[in-house]
């Protein structure tokens, strides 16, 4: 018990500073302005930028958050994303696959505390393409390949000796450099935005919030929201 957080540590009030964000300066579309974040906080060197808690609701109406990787942005230029798109990969039998193939409702968070920021996406999810699927899957490294075949994600396994005697496996029958065929149970999402809200702390608790909402005609509106 010695090392719990102590309720002087948990109400401590760290002052978050000055730097606010006002209207003008998000001028143009809010994905780009998001794509912008992005790349601040790569140049900040927080850990793993593209981090993003996804949450998902299950049939029951249960929702589950956990952490995935943003690993593609469609800020909106092209013809075939208009909306945008934020993509991630993961296992469609897992727990979030299932509920995201049954409600396509989703809303992603990247909690970049050290920044003092917080971006909120939500939207409706659709899986990609199976060939876009197949280019990430090829991306990944031989031993991620391996372990998205290995791995039945979400469901429990008796020890983690069973996990690792699938790996030797796969690995005696896929050695480095042989092609390793991308499972059908992994792929892609793609979020289509439907809101972005952009957090800026401010001291005092006072923070900055511009919330931005798509229209049915693509072009989004902003309110600024009370912290
Ligand atoms: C930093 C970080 C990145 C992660 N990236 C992914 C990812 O891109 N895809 C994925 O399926 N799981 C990823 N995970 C694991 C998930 O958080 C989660 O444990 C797993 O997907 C199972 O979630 P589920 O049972 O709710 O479906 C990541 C976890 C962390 C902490």
């Amino acid at each position: 018990m010695t090392n719990s957080p102590t309720p002087e540590s948990l109400g401590r009030h760290t002052d978050y500073g000055h730097d606010g964000l006002i209207e003008s300066d998000i001028t143009g579309h809010p994905l780009d302005h998001f794509a912008q974040w992005i790349r601040e906080a790569e140049a900040a060197e927080i850990f793993e930028p593209n981090a993003m808690v996804l949450s998902t609701i299950d049939p029951d109406g249960r929702p589950s958050s956990r952490t995935v990787l943003l690993k593609g942005l469609e800020t909106g230029s092209t013809p075939e994303h208009p909306f945008g798109a934020l993509e991630f990969v993961t296992n469609y039998e897992s727990r979030k696959g299932r509920a995201l193939l049954k409600n396509p409702q989703a809303s992603v968070l990247f909690p970049w505390y050290a920044m003092k920021r917080q971006i909120i996406i939500t939207g409706v999810v659709e899986p990609t393409e199976p060939v876009l699927s197949d280019s990430y899957f090829d991306r990944r490294p031989h031993g991620a390949r391996l372990a998205a075949i290995a791995s039945d994600q979400s469901q429990p396994v008796d020890t983690r000796d069973e996990l690792d005697v699938r790996m030797a496996r796969l690995e005696a029958d896929f050695p480095d450099g042989t092609h390793i065929p991308r499972p059908e149970k992994w792929g892609g999402f793609r979020l289509i935005p439907a809101t972005i809200e952009f957090w800026q702390g401010r001291s005092m608790r006072f923070h900055d919030r511009l919330f931005f909402t798509r229209q049915p005609d693509g072009t989004w509106t902003r309110e600024r929201l009370q912290p």
